[in-house]
Protein backbone atom coordinates (compact mmCIF):
# COMPACT_ATOMS: atom_id res chain seq x y z
CA UNK A 1 0.00 0.00 0.00
CA UNK A 2 1.43 3.44 -0.88
CA UNK A 3 -0.99 5.55 -0.15
CA UNK A 4 -0.76 7.31 3.05
CA UNK A 5 -3.08 4.84 6.44
CA UNK A 6 -4.05 5.94 9.32
CA UNK A 7 -4.42 3.84 12.42
CA UNK A 8 -6.74 5.88 15.33
CA UNK A 9 -7.40 4.35 18.67
CA UNK A 10 -9.80 5.45 20.18
CA UNK A 11 -11.30 5.12 23.81
CA UNK A 12 -14.00 5.80 26.45
CA UNK A 13 -15.39 4.45 29.80
CA UNK A 14 -18.97 4.71 29.39
CA UNK A 15 -20.19 2.04 31.94
CA UNK A 16 -18.65 -0.35 34.08
CA UNK A 17 -19.56 -3.71 34.86
CA UNK A 18 -19.50 -4.88 37.79
CA UNK A 19 -18.61 -1.13 38.89
CA UNK A 20 -15.17 0.11 37.83
CA UNK A 21 -13.88 -3.38 37.35
CA UNK A 22 -15.09 -4.43 33.69
CA UNK A 23 -16.72 -4.45 30.59
CA UNK A 24 -20.49 -5.96 29.11
CA UNK A 25 -20.05 -8.04 26.40
CA UNK A 26 -23.19 -6.34 25.12
CA UNK A 27 -21.23 -2.95 25.12
CA UNK A 28 -18.51 -4.53 22.89
CA UNK A 29 -21.66 -5.85 20.38
CA UNK A 30 -22.83 -2.84 20.01
CA UNK A 31 -19.59 -1.29 19.01
CA UNK A 32 -18.67 -4.31 16.90
CA UNK A 33 -22.14 -4.06 14.85
CA UNK A 34 -21.48 -0.08 14.47
CA UNK A 35 -18.47 -0.41 13.05
CA UNK A 36 -19.24 -3.23 10.82
CA UNK A 37 -21.33 -1.48 8.85
CA UNK A 38 -18.90 1.93 9.04
CA UNK A 39 -16.65 -0.77 7.51
CA UNK A 40 -18.80 -2.32 4.83
CA UNK A 41 -20.53 1.32 3.95
CA UNK A 42 -17.05 3.51 4.59
CA UNK A 43 -15.52 5.39 5.59
CA UNK A 44 -13.31 2.15 7.27
CA UNK A 45 -10.94 -0.36 6.11
CA UNK A 46 -10.84 -2.20 9.03
CA UNK A 47 -11.37 -2.62 12.82
CA UNK A 48 -10.86 -4.15 16.01
CA UNK A 49 -13.05 -3.72 19.54
CA UNK A 50 -11.76 -4.58 22.59
CA UNK A 51 -11.91 -3.25 26.28
CA UNK A 52 -9.53 -3.17 29.30
CA UNK A 53 -11.07 -2.70 32.90
CA UNK A 54 -14.24 -0.78 32.03
CA UNK A 55 -13.55 1.12 29.19
CA UNK A 56 -13.62 0.45 25.81
CA UNK A 57 -11.45 0.63 22.61
CA UNK A 58 -11.96 1.17 19.15
CA UNK A 59 -8.75 0.28 16.72
CA UNK A 60 -9.89 1.91 13.26
CA UNK A 61 -7.71 1.88 10.04
CA UNK A 62 -8.85 4.60 7.11
CA UNK A 63 -7.58 7.28 4.73
CA UNK A 64 -8.67 10.26 6.19
CA UNK A 65 -5.55 11.41 8.18
CA UNK A 66 -5.53 12.49 12.16
CA UNK A 67 -7.97 14.31 13.38
CA UNK A 68 -10.72 13.53 11.03
CA UNK A 69 -13.91 14.78 11.82
CA UNK A 70 -15.75 11.34 10.39
CA UNK A 71 -13.67 8.86 11.84
CA UNK A 72 -13.96 10.79 15.43
CA UNK A 73 -17.73 11.22 14.77
CA UNK A 74 -18.32 7.47 14.38
CA UNK A 75 -16.18 6.99 17.43
CA UNK A 76 -18.63 9.35 19.60
CA UNK A 77 -21.58 7.75 18.03
CA UNK A 78 -20.41 4.51 18.93
CA UNK A 79 -20.08 5.87 22.35
CA UNK A 80 -23.36 7.21 22.72
CA UNK A 81 -25.20 4.19 21.42
CA UNK A 82 -22.79 1.98 23.97
CA UNK A 83 -23.67 4.61 26.89
CA UNK A 84 -27.82 3.70 25.91
CA UNK A 85 -26.68 0.06 26.04
CA UNK A 86 -24.64 1.00 29.62
CA UNK A 87 -27.57 2.72 30.50
CA UNK A 88 -30.56 0.24 30.02
CA UNK A 89 -28.33 -2.52 31.69
CA UNK A 90 -28.07 0.28 34.25
CA UNK A 91 -24.39 -0.36 34.52
CA UNK A 92 -22.31 2.20 36.54
CA UNK A 93 -20.98 5.17 35.35
CA UNK A 94 -22.83 5.16 32.42
CA UNK A 95 -21.73 7.39 30.13
CA UNK A 96 -18.79 8.78 32.67
CA UNK A 97 -16.34 10.01 30.04
CA UNK A 98 -18.41 11.70 27.81
CA UNK A 99 -18.26 15.23 28.90
CA UNK A 100 -20.41 16.81 26.77
CA UNK A 101 -23.86 15.68 25.08
CA UNK A 102 -22.84 16.96 21.46
CA UNK A 103 -20.20 16.15 19.44
CA UNK A 104 -18.13 19.36 18.28
CA UNK A 105 -15.67 18.02 15.23
CA UNK A 106 -13.32 16.22 17.41
CA UNK A 107 -13.26 13.62 20.70
CA UNK A 108 -10.32 15.52 21.82
CA UNK A 109 -11.17 17.46 25.20
CA UNK A 110 -14.39 15.74 25.14
CA UNK A 111 -13.19 13.04 27.55
CA UNK A 112 -12.28 9.81 24.76
CA UNK A 113 -8.59 9.13 24.44
CA UNK A 114 -7.37 9.09 21.32
CA UNK A 115 -3.71 8.28 19.57
CA UNK A 116 -3.72 8.39 15.98
CA UNK A 117 -0.77 7.93 13.58
CA UNK A 118 -0.33 8.01 9.71
CA UNK A 119 2.21 6.45 7.95
CA UNK A 120 2.61 4.66 4.47
CA UNK A 121 2.16 0.65 5.24
CA UNK A 122 5.67 -0.79 5.21
CA UNK A 123 5.93 -3.99 3.43
CA UNK A 124 6.35 -5.72 6.83
CA UNK A 125 4.16 -3.30 9.56
CA UNK A 126 4.05 -4.97 12.57
CA UNK A 127 2.26 -2.62 15.37
CA UNK A 128 1.45 -3.02 19.34
CA UNK A 129 -1.38 -0.47 20.37
CA UNK A 130 -1.32 -0.69 23.91
CA UNK A 131 -4.72 0.01 26.38
CA UNK A 132 -4.01 0.73 30.00
CA UNK A 133 -7.02 0.66 32.78
CA UNK A 134 -6.46 2.36 36.51
CA UNK A 135 -3.48 5.18 35.11
CA UNK A 136 -2.68 8.04 33.41
CA UNK A 137 -1.67 9.82 30.57
CA UNK A 138 2.12 9.96 31.12
CA UNK A 139 2.09 6.05 32.05
CA UNK A 140 3.44 5.51 28.83
CA UNK A 141 6.68 8.21 29.41
CA UNK A 142 9.04 5.76 30.85
CA UNK A 143 8.43 2.63 28.91
CA UNK A 144 8.11 5.16 25.49
CA UNK A 145 11.97 6.41 26.92
CA UNK A 146 13.25 2.82 27.22
CA UNK A 147 12.13 1.58 23.75
CA UNK A 148 13.44 4.72 21.78
CA UNK A 149 16.50 5.81 24.04
CA UNK A 150 17.77 3.21 26.28
CA UNK A 151 20.34 1.28 25.05
CA UNK A 152 19.97 -0.92 28.06
CA UNK A 153 16.36 -1.64 27.01
CA UNK A 154 16.96 -1.51 23.26
CA UNK A 155 19.98 -3.18 21.82
CA UNK A 156 18.88 -2.32 18.36
CA UNK A 157 20.29 1.85 19.48
CA UNK A 158 23.58 0.36 19.39
CA UNK A 159 23.75 -2.55 17.34
CA UNK A 160 21.01 -1.61 14.22
CA UNK A 161 22.34 1.08 12.01
CA UNK A 162 18.58 2.11 11.04
CA UNK A 163 18.24 3.26 14.58
CA UNK A 164 21.92 4.32 15.26
CA UNK A 165 21.26 7.71 14.39
CA UNK A 166 18.47 8.10 17.98
CA UNK A 167 15.15 9.61 18.01
CA UNK A 168 13.06 12.95 18.07
CA UNK A 169 10.48 12.79 21.25
CA UNK A 170 7.65 15.21 21.31
CA UNK A 171 6.79 16.25 24.89
CA UNK A 172 3.23 17.67 25.89
CA UNK A 173 2.94 20.13 28.90
CA UNK A 174 -0.60 19.40 29.59
CA UNK A 175 -0.81 22.54 31.91
CA UNK A 176 0.43 25.06 29.50
CA UNK A 177 -0.74 23.45 26.14
CA UNK A 178 2.58 23.80 24.58
CA UNK A 179 4.89 20.98 22.76
CA UNK A 180 8.57 20.60 22.65
CA UNK A 181 10.61 18.35 20.29
CA UNK A 182 13.43 16.63 21.83
CA UNK A 183 16.40 14.79 20.23
CA UNK A 184 17.96 11.33 21.35
CA UNK A 185 20.76 10.48 22.54
CA UNK A 186 22.02 14.10 22.45
CA UNK A 187 19.42 15.85 24.89
CA UNK A 188 18.67 12.89 26.24
CA UNK A 189 19.41 14.38 29.95
CA UNK A 190 17.01 17.34 29.69
CA UNK A 191 14.45 15.21 27.96
CA UNK A 192 14.44 13.25 31.46
CA UNK A 193 14.13 16.50 33.48
CA UNK A 194 10.51 16.79 32.00
CA UNK A 195 9.17 13.88 31.02
CA UNK A 196 10.42 12.08 34.67
CA UNK A 197 7.28 14.86 35.82
CA UNK A 198 4.77 12.38 34.12
CA UNK A 199 2.16 14.05 35.70
CA UNK A 200 2.60 17.32 33.69
CA UNK A 201 4.77 16.48 30.54
CA UNK A 202 3.51 13.64 28.42
CA UNK A 203 5.53 12.08 25.53
CA UNK A 204 2.94 12.65 22.49
CA UNK A 205 4.68 11.23 20.00
CA UNK A 206 8.03 9.75 19.07
CA UNK A 207 9.29 10.35 15.34
CA UNK A 208 12.79 8.69 13.72
CA UNK A 209 15.31 11.13 12.60
CA UNK A 210 14.01 10.84 9.27
CA UNK A 211 10.83 11.98 9.95
CA UNK A 212 8.54 8.58 10.53
CA UNK A 213 5.92 8.66 13.03
CA UNK A 214 7.17 5.46 15.79
CA UNK A 215 5.04 6.36 18.44
CA UNK A 216 1.61 8.25 19.46
CA UNK A 217 0.04 8.13 22.84
CA UNK A 218 -2.85 9.99 24.46
CA UNK A 219 -2.46 12.78 26.36
CA UNK A 220 -5.76 13.48 27.78
CA UNK A 221 -6.03 14.65 30.95
CA UNK A 222 -9.62 14.03 32.38
CA UNK A 223 -9.58 15.96 35.51
CA UNK A 224 -8.03 19.18 33.78
CA UNK A 225 -10.53 18.87 31.00
CA UNK A 226 -13.37 18.14 33.31
CA UNK A 227 -12.37 20.29 35.86
CA UNK A 228 -12.80 17.90 38.93
CA UNK A 229 -12.25 14.20 39.59
CA UNK A 230 -14.14 12.37 36.72
CA UNK A 231 -12.22 9.27 36.24
CA UNK A 232 -8.34 8.19 35.12
CA UNK A 233 -7.64 8.79 31.93
CA UNK A 234 -6.74 5.36 31.32
CA UNK A 235 -4.48 6.10 28.39
CA UNK A 236 -3.83 4.56 24.86
CA UNK A 237 -0.54 4.16 22.67
CA UNK A 238 0.48 2.70 19.22
CA UNK A 239 4.04 1.92 18.60
CA UNK A 240 5.30 0.36 15.43
CA UNK A 241 7.97 -2.12 15.49
CA UNK A 242 10.96 -3.89 13.88
CA UNK A 243 13.51 -2.22 11.07
CA UNK A 244 14.35 1.29 11.39
CA UNK A 245 12.00 1.02 15.26
CA UNK A 246 12.45 -1.16 18.02
CA UNK A 247 11.80 -4.52 17.89
CA UNK A 248 8.40 -6.27 19.19
CA UNK A 249 10.33 -7.60 22.18
CA UNK A 250 12.22 -4.07 22.66
CA UNK A 251 8.77 -2.52 22.25
CA UNK A 252 7.24 -5.16 25.18
CA UNK A 253 10.95 -5.45 27.18
CA UNK A 254 10.06 -1.93 29.54
CA UNK A 255 6.96 -3.69 30.83
CA UNK A 256 9.41 -6.49 32.77
CA UNK A 257 9.75 -3.73 35.16
CA UNK A 258 6.40 -2.82 36.39
CA UNK A 259 7.06 0.82 36.99
CA UNK A 260 5.00 2.72 39.58
CA UNK A 261 2.08 4.84 38.52
CA UNK A 262 -0.72 7.08 39.54
CA UNK A 263 -4.35 5.43 39.31
CA UNK A 264 -5.93 2.51 41.07
CA UNK A 265 -8.26 3.11 43.60
CA UNK A 266 -10.22 6.63 43.61
CA UNK A 267 -7.59 7.88 40.90
CA UNK A 268 -5.92 8.75 43.92
CA UNK A 269 -2.93 6.29 44.67
CA UNK A 270 0.84 4.84 42.87
CA UNK A 271 0.98 1.63 42.35
CA UNK A 272 2.39 -0.70 39.67
CA UNK A 273 1.63 -0.90 35.91
CA UNK A 274 0.86 -5.14 35.59
CA UNK A 275 1.72 -6.59 32.38
CA UNK A 276 -1.45 -8.96 31.41
CA UNK A 277 -3.38 -10.95 29.28
CA UNK A 278 -6.63 -10.14 27.44
CA UNK A 279 -8.71 -12.15 30.19
CA UNK A 280 -6.77 -10.36 33.28
CA UNK A 281 -7.31 -6.81 32.66
CA UNK A 282 -9.93 -6.87 35.01
CA UNK A 283 -9.25 -4.77 38.34
CA UNK A 284 -10.84 -5.69 40.90
CA UNK A 285 -8.28 -5.66 43.76
CA UNK A 286 -8.72 -2.03 45.84
CA UNK A 287 -9.42 -1.83 41.90
CA UNK A 288 -6.24 -2.55 40.57
CA UNK A 289 -3.65 -2.28 40.34
CA UNK A 290 -3.47 -0.52 37.05
CA UNK A 291 -3.47 -2.69 34.11
CA UNK A 292 -1.37 -2.65 30.72
CA UNK A 293 -2.48 -4.96 27.77
CA UNK A 294 -0.95 -5.32 24.19
CA UNK A 295 -2.32 -5.92 21.23
CA UNK A 296 0.04 -6.98 18.27
CA UNK A 297 -1.18 -6.70 14.55
CA UNK A 298 0.47 -6.93 11.33
CA UNK A 299 -1.54 -4.84 9.08
CA UNK A 300 -1.93 -5.72 5.33
CA UNK A 301 -3.03 -2.82 3.14
CA UNK A 302 -4.90 -1.70 6.07
CA UNK A 303 -6.47 -5.20 7.58
CA UNK A 304 -5.52 -5.32 11.31
CA UNK A 305 -4.07 -9.18 11.07
CA UNK A 306 -4.70 -9.82 14.61
CA UNK A 307 -4.61 -9.00 17.30
CA UNK A 308 -2.24 -11.17 19.09
CA UNK A 309 -2.19 -11.20 22.83
CA UNK A 310 1.62 -9.82 23.28
CA UNK A 311 1.49 -10.17 27.20
CA UNK A 312 0.30 -14.25 26.89
CA UNK A 313 3.93 -15.15 27.68
CA UNK A 314 4.62 -16.67 31.22
CA UNK A 315 8.30 -14.74 30.44
CA UNK A 316 5.76 -11.66 31.87
CA UNK A 317 5.27 -14.17 35.14
CA UNK A 318 7.87 -12.78 37.47
CA UNK A 319 6.68 -9.19 36.12
CA UNK A 320 2.94 -10.06 37.70
CA UNK A 321 3.95 -11.49 40.91
CA UNK A 322 6.20 -8.30 41.46
CA UNK A 323 3.66 -6.58 40.91
CA UNK A 324 1.68 -8.30 43.46
CA UNK A 325 4.66 -7.78 45.77
CA UNK A 326 4.80 -4.31 45.08
CA UNK A 327 0.96 -4.05 45.64
CA UNK A 328 0.85 -5.45 48.86
CA UNK A 329 3.47 -3.30 49.91
CA UNK A 330 2.03 -0.35 48.86
CA UNK A 331 -1.56 -1.46 50.14
CA UNK A 332 0.12 -1.39 53.94
CA UNK A 333 0.75 2.25 53.84
CA UNK A 334 -3.11 2.89 53.34
CA UNK A 335 -3.95 6.43 53.25
CA UNK A 336 -0.46 7.57 53.54
CA UNK A 337 1.83 8.65 50.75
CA UNK A 338 3.62 7.64 49.07
CA UNK A 339 1.00 4.96 48.36
CA UNK A 340 -1.46 8.12 48.54
CA UNK A 341 -0.53 10.87 45.77
CA UNK A 342 0.68 13.84 47.42
CA UNK A 343 -1.36 16.74 47.82
CA UNK A 344 -0.81 18.96 45.05
CA UNK A 345 -2.15 15.73 42.96
CA UNK A 346 -5.57 15.51 45.20
CA UNK A 347 -6.47 19.03 44.46
CA UNK A 348 -9.56 17.66 42.05
CA UNK A 349 -10.91 15.06 45.04
CA UNK A 350 -12.46 16.05 48.18
CA UNK A 351 -9.48 17.06 50.00
CA UNK A 352 -9.57 20.85 49.53
CA UNK A 353 -13.11 20.65 50.81
CA UNK A 354 -12.12 19.51 54.33
CA UNK A 355 -8.98 21.87 53.90
CA UNK A 356 -11.78 24.74 53.07
CA UNK A 357 -13.94 23.22 56.23
CA UNK A 358 -11.16 23.31 58.97
CA UNK A 359 -9.71 26.30 57.57
CA UNK A 360 -10.94 28.86 60.64
CA UNK A 361 -9.68 25.78 62.75
CA UNK A 362 -5.70 26.41 62.25
CA UNK A 363 -3.72 28.33 65.28
CA UNK A 364 -0.20 29.37 65.86
CA UNK A 365 1.41 26.45 67.66
CA UNK A 366 0.65 26.06 71.87
CA UNK A 367 -1.47 28.84 70.84
CA UNK A 368 -4.47 26.71 72.70
CA UNK A 369 -2.90 24.46 74.44
CA UNK A 370 -4.51 26.04 77.72
CA UNK A 371 -8.05 25.94 76.91
CA UNK A 372 -10.36 23.04 76.94
CA UNK A 373 -10.16 20.83 74.67
CA UNK A 374 -14.26 20.71 72.50
CA UNK A 375 -14.49 17.58 72.84
CA UNK A 376 -18.08 16.77 71.15
CA UNK A 377 -20.24 14.82 74.34
CA UNK A 378 -22.43 12.49 73.57
CA UNK A 379 -25.94 13.01 75.05
C1 LIG B 1 -10.39 4.70 39.32
C2 LIG B 1 -11.79 4.30 39.37
C3 LIG B 1 -12.35 3.76 40.62
C4 LIG B 1 -13.36 4.72 41.24
C5 LIG B 1 -13.93 4.18 42.55
C6 LIG B 1 -15.03 5.08 43.13
O1 LIG B 1 -10.04 5.14 38.06
O2 LIG B 1 -12.51 4.44 38.40
O3 LIG B 1 -11.35 3.43 41.55
O4 LIG B 1 -12.77 5.97 41.44
O5 LIG B 1 -14.48 2.90 42.37
O6 LIG B 1 -15.99 5.24 42.16
P1 LIG B 1 -17.31 6.10 42.36
O7 LIG B 1 -16.87 7.45 42.83
O8 LIG B 1 -17.92 6.13 40.99
O9 LIG B 1 -18.15 5.38 43.38
MG1 LIG C 1 -15.25 3.64 35.19
MG1 LIG D 1 -11.12 2.78 33.13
Amino acid sequence: MSNPLTLSVIKADVGGFVGHSHMHPDLLEEAQEQLERARLRGPLFDFHVTSCGDDIGLIMTHDQGVDSEAIHQLAWDVFMNCTDVAKGLKLYGAGQDLLSSAFSGNVRGMGPGVAEMTFVERTGEPVIVFFADKTSAGAWNLPLFRMFADPFNTAGLVISPAMHAGFRFEVLDVKQGRTILLETPEEMYDLLVFIGASGRYIVSHVYSKTGEIGAASSTQRLSLLAGHYVGKDDPVCIVRCQGEFPAVGEVLEPFSMPHIVQGWMRGSHYGPLMPCRFADANPSRFDGPPRVISLGFQLANGRLIGPKDMFDDPSFDESRRLCNVIADHLRRHGPFEPHRLPMEEMEYTTLPDVMKKLAGRWSAPHEKLDQPAKIPTSA
